[in-house]
């Protein structure tokens, strides 16, 4: 391994520092409180930290919508105490990751106060301001400039009676688009970007990194729009926008024209001549492989990674992310192979099946029945650990934390859903059926506290959460787990160290087995005359056999099993959800 590419032998760890951990009692996760627990996370094995926002933020998107990015928001501590992170990390051999949210900044950020205060201020153009549509009263539906819905319900433009004139935000109305096209905006990016490089932070992960060129076309008066988009879903957009009632954005803002180009200037600006060590990590809905490629062959000099969105738009229908459709395994299998034989020539996979915008990964994806619960988290985690880029472990995934089971708008908390409620029930959905789609898919499912005893409030605050605390608190948490060597944390251990100490999990080829059993999830590793194979039954039914004629595995030897005390040989039947790692002679 050399050290530019380490992090295809790392792990990193995703903390919501509203939900980790409280250490003044305000009912607030906080850095203090990161701190407080680090010595979980190392003996977790993480090499490294993602931390989402903690700047200077009014919360409308929970820290997305950045007034300051220079500054630590006080809800969160201090500047101090982010130095205080990053040395405690560096002392124990770990790195951070910071959240970069450059698409858009807070309406209440300098730059767009500026901006917003007349059609001549020099940070006019930062943003992306148009004219009311021709023959509408400018404010009123249908005047917006294009037929663009925003990803939080509603449309995509505010209008803003100051100056008369609209401006886009593809998320919430406290959430302006930058302009990329504006070469200022860029240099202003980098250069902050290079203020935290100095500080000690070792890389970013990029929030919806993919919109930040948008397609434009020459307007009637000789000004650069943006297009209407078409009524109909593009395949890929899934969960991105209502299509029902917008035209699709995503081929006009998701990797747009010049998206590469200020990519590669982004490198040179910020990376190039610095020493190898820093990640990047770009998230990017309705990316294909191809794109993906792109962004992470390594001689383009763009990205180490992404956040690819095929997987986790599975079970979304044609009217988005809400219109919840049946998801097979087959089709989760399929998808993450497809993923993995795309970039195997060229570019890197990010590994993920949860995240604090997705609901829990073993109600998704697995089972969350009691019986199954913890073997099915371990199976996931197996499976996915062991597959060919750098795995994610969203913070509470480790103890195999399930969905929350939401019955009551009372008890979200999140923008995303709060205003998709709000439409959906005005536009005729029953509010069963619509709290039913909150309940399955919301954020804040991800978003509870995270559970680090079994007292009142899971250990995570002296005071009162700001969101209820896990029902299952009690049963599922830290305290009960650290110890347990059949526990979920203990499997993640393993897995995580695997990884350290195995090259082939690293940096091996991966060949899927069995690509069209519905239940059996198997493959085979390979680097350096090294094979392991991974074999899981991802599925509730008893006594599944994997057929292993394909593959030779005399003199097997069990690595990792997820039943505790038992050493089964490849072929044995799989019990529910059991999942196994062998090394091949
Ligand atoms: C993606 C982030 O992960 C999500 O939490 C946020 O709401 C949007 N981008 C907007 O910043």
């Amino acid at each position: 391994m050399t050290a530019r590419d380490w992090w295809k032998s790392a792990v990193v760890y995703q903390v919501y520092p509203r939900s980790f951990a409280d250490s003044n009692g305000d009912g607030v996760g906080d850095l203090g409180g990161i701190i407080e627990r680090l010595d979980y996370l190392e003996r977790l094995g993480v090499d490294v930290l993602w931390l989402s926002p903690v700047y200077r933020s009014p919360m409308a998107d929970n820290g997305y919508d950045i007034s300051d990015y220079e500054d630590v928001d006080p809800l969160f501590g201090s500047l101090a105490q982010l130095d205080e992170l990053i040395a405690e990390l560096h002392a124990r051999g770990m790195k951070l990751v910071m959240d970069l949210v450059v698409n858009h900044t807070s309406s209440a950020h300098a730059w767009f106060a500026e901006s917003r205060s007349s059609t001549d201020n020099p940070k006019r153009d930062w943003y992306w301001w148009r004219r009311p549509r021709p023959g509408f009263e400018p404010g009123t539906p249908g005047a917006e400039p294009t037929n663009w819905g925003s990803a939080f319900s509603g449309p995509a433009w505010t209008y803003d009676p100051t100056t008369g004139e609209y401006y886009l935000h593809l998320f919430a109305p406290e959430q302006p688009d930058l302009n990329w096209e504006n070469p200022e905006v860029r240099q202003a990016v980098y250069a902050m970007m290079n203020r935290w490089l100095d500080r000690g932070v070792d890389g970013f992960r990029m929030d919806v990194v993919c919109l930040l060129s948008k397609v434009l076309v020459d307007g009637p008066d000789g000004r650069p729009q943006l297009p209407d988009g078409r009524l109909e879903r593009d395949p890929l957009g899934a969960g991105v926008v209502d299509t029902s009632r917008y035209g699709d954005t995503t081929p006009l803002v998701v990797n747009g024209p010049r998206i590469h180009e200020f990519i590669q200037e982004m490198h040179r600006e910020v990376f190039a001549d610095r020493p190898p060590g820093v990640l990047t990590v770009g998230e990017t809905p309705a990316t294909t492989i191809e794109q993906a490629r792109l962004y992470t062959d390594p001689a383009r000099a763009e990205l180490d990674m992404v956040f690819q969105f095929e997987h986790v738009d599975l079970d979304s229908g044609p009217q988005g992310k809400w219109d919840i459709v049946p998801m097979t395994m087959l089709d989760l299998k399929h998808s993450l192979n497809r993923w993995q034989e795309g970039l195997a020539a060229a570019g890197w996979n990010s590994l993920y099946l949860g995240n604090h915008d997705q609901p829990r990964c073993v109600s998704r994806f697995g089972s969350d029945d009691p019986a199954h619960r913890q073997q099915s988290a371990k199976a996931l985690a197996t499976v996915l650990h062991l597959h060919r880029g750098t795995p994610y472990v969203y913070q509470g995934d480790e103890l195999g934390l399930p969905n929350a089971g939401f019955t009551r708008l009372d008890q979200l908390r999140d923008v995303e859903s709060l205003n998709y409620y709000a439409a959906a029930v005005a536009s005729g959905r029953s509010p069963e059926d619509t709290m039913g789609a909150l309940s399955r898919k919301g954020r804040d499912n991800a978003r509870l506290p995270m559970p680090w005893d079994a007292s009142a409030t899971g250990g995570f605050t002296s005071g009162s959460p700001w969101i209820e605390v896990h029902p299952l608190a009690g049963e599922i948490n830290a305290a009960a787990q650290v110890d347990d060597p059949a526990s979920v944390y203990a499997h993640y251990r393993r897995l995580i160290a695997l990884r350290h100490d195995e090259p082939v999990v690293a940096h091996g080829s991966f060949r899927m087995l069995l690509v069209d059993d519905p239940q059996v999830y198997a493959f085979v590793r390979e680097y350096d005359g090294v094979r392991l194979l991974v074999v899981a039954n991802l599925s509730s039914d008893p006594g599944v056999v994997a057929d292993l004629s394909e593959v030779a595995y005399d003199d097997a030897e069990l690595l990792i099993g997820s039943v505790q005390d038992a050493t089964p040989g490849p072929a044995d039947p799989l019990a529910p959800w059991e999942s196994r790692v062998f090394r091949l002679a």
